[in-house]
């Protein structure tokens, strides 16, 4: 879809950037848009033509602007866009929407899902003016900010070799390129990382410097220093001297993961086994991931874990993935045994991937780029992270356990 018919900007220094896009879809709005714009001395700002849909087709391709104005007359199903364009936006956006229906329902729908405000058509000046003020956090101070953070997801491997980074290279690359999701890859093993070989990257050193000067962290040095695979996959990654003491805090990794939760949608942390608080780390976490292959060895280890990170309170989740990283499957356990060893379910199963280690990951293209039954179980994994499904084994996971088991 075309967009932009036209679009206008206050005169003023072009390197500043926009903070607030609207996207209307009839010449009144536009103008008036424009007009209170102007008239209330907004920050720069671009009005274009198109509603809801150019909106999401934009921001799909574009970096958000902190306020967005949306005009969601056009389409039929209000709600299910509003949540298209949150999903290709970052977290943290401002949404005033502009409909044409005066619909106590929708209203209370659309503030449900954080959106700043519902305007009717033709939104007197006030009303505009109010909506604008409260989205770039100059009014109303008392009235609770919504404001919609990423989710962080700490994967800690039971022991070396697991497939930790596997499954979080696979997972993040599927939310990012399957699920349009803006995700970001933190690996905190800074001198050992594989991260940054998994999917071909360049390491440097800001993720260090970042870590060592957390308190006085800048947005746009993190920007900066980011590591970037495509349009909606990031990472931070390091390659350091090994013969260097590397000191950092998990207050350094949380002063860190604050500010990337308001960019990104996931902040995958790749938490090594020796990494200074591992286990605080992990702790932290909205969902921890811990990652086992099928050994008496893990057994003791996601045993000792589990006990350690503690339950799920506060809306944390806890997952078990039992991996098998290696082809020969002499003296595995099965599923089952390793679930009886670990008195716990396993949450996802991924069989080996007979592709992967040889060629994929050290290409920088991850399996899950491709179709194969290790793909399918990282494409369950984000799944299930989004809520796209109930959380329940599926068919081929049941297939796997029983092959496992016989
Ligand atoms: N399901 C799988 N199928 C095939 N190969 C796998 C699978 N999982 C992991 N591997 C391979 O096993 C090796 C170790 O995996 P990975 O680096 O992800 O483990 P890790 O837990 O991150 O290890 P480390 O402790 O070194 O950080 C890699 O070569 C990877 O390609
Ligand atoms: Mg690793």
């Amino acid at each position: 879809m075309a967009i932009a018919v036209r679009s206008s900007e206050r005169p003023d220094d072009a390197s500043e950037p926009v903070k607030i896009a609207a996207f209307v879809t009839d010449p009144e709005s536009e103008s008036a848009i424009e007009d209170a714009l102007g008239r209330m001395g907004a920050p720069k700002f671009r009005v274009k033509r198109g509603g809801v849909r150019a909106a999401i087709e934009h921001f799909s391709n574009h970096g958000s602007t902190p306020v967005i104005i949306v005009d969601v007359s056009e389409v039929d199903m209000a709600l299910s866009h509003i949540d298209e364009l949150a999903n290709v936006c970052e977290p943290d956006v401002q949404v005033i929407v502009l409909g044409k229906e005066n619909n106590v329902g929708l209203f209370r729908d659309l503030m449900r899902m954080g959106v700043t405000d519902y305007l009717v058509k033709p939104a007197p000046y006030e009303h505009l003016y109010r909506a604008v003020r409260l989205a770039l956090g100059e009014e109303d101070p008392s009235r609770p900010q919504t404001q919609r953070l990423g989710k962080v997801v700490a994967v800690n491997g039971a022991r070396g070799g697991a497939g930790a980074t596997t499954l979080l290279a696979n997972v993040g690359w599927i939310l990012a390129n399957k699920q349009s999701r803006r995700v970001v890859l933190v690996d905190l093993d800074l001198q050992n990382g594989s991260l940054h070989l998994a999917l071909d990257f360049p390491a440097n050193h800001g993720l260090r410097e970042a870590l060592e000067n957390a308190h006085r962290l800048d947005p746009l040095f993190l920007e900066r220093t980011m590591l970037q695979h495509g349009p909606r996959l990031f990472a931070l990654a390091a390659e350091e001297p090994l013969e260097e003491d590397i000191v950092y805090s998990p207050d350094a990794v949380r002063d860190l993961t604050q500010i990337l939760q308001k960019q990104f949608h996931y902040v995958f942390i790749d938490v090594p086994r020796g990494a200074p608080g591992a286990l605080e780390i992990v702790r932290r976490a909205d969902i921890r991931i811990l990652v086992a292959e099928p050994s008496i060895a893990s057994v003791r280890d996601i045993v000792r874990r589990l006990e350690a990170i503690s339950g799920e309170s506060n809306g944390r989740r806890n997952y078990i993935a039992l991996n098998h990283p290696r082809q020969d499957s002499k003296g595995e356990l099965t599923v089952e045994q390793f679930e009886e060893g670990i008195g716990h379910k396993v949450d996802f199963v991924i069989p080996y991937g007979k592709s992967m280690a040889a060629e994929s990951l050290n290409f920088g293209e991850p399996l899950a780029s491709r179709k194969c039954a290790a793909s399918a179980a990282f494409a369950s994994i984000a799944g299930e992270l989004i809520g796209d499904r109930p959380h329940t084994v599926s068919m081929l996971q049941r297939l796997l356990r029983n092959k496992r088991a016989g």
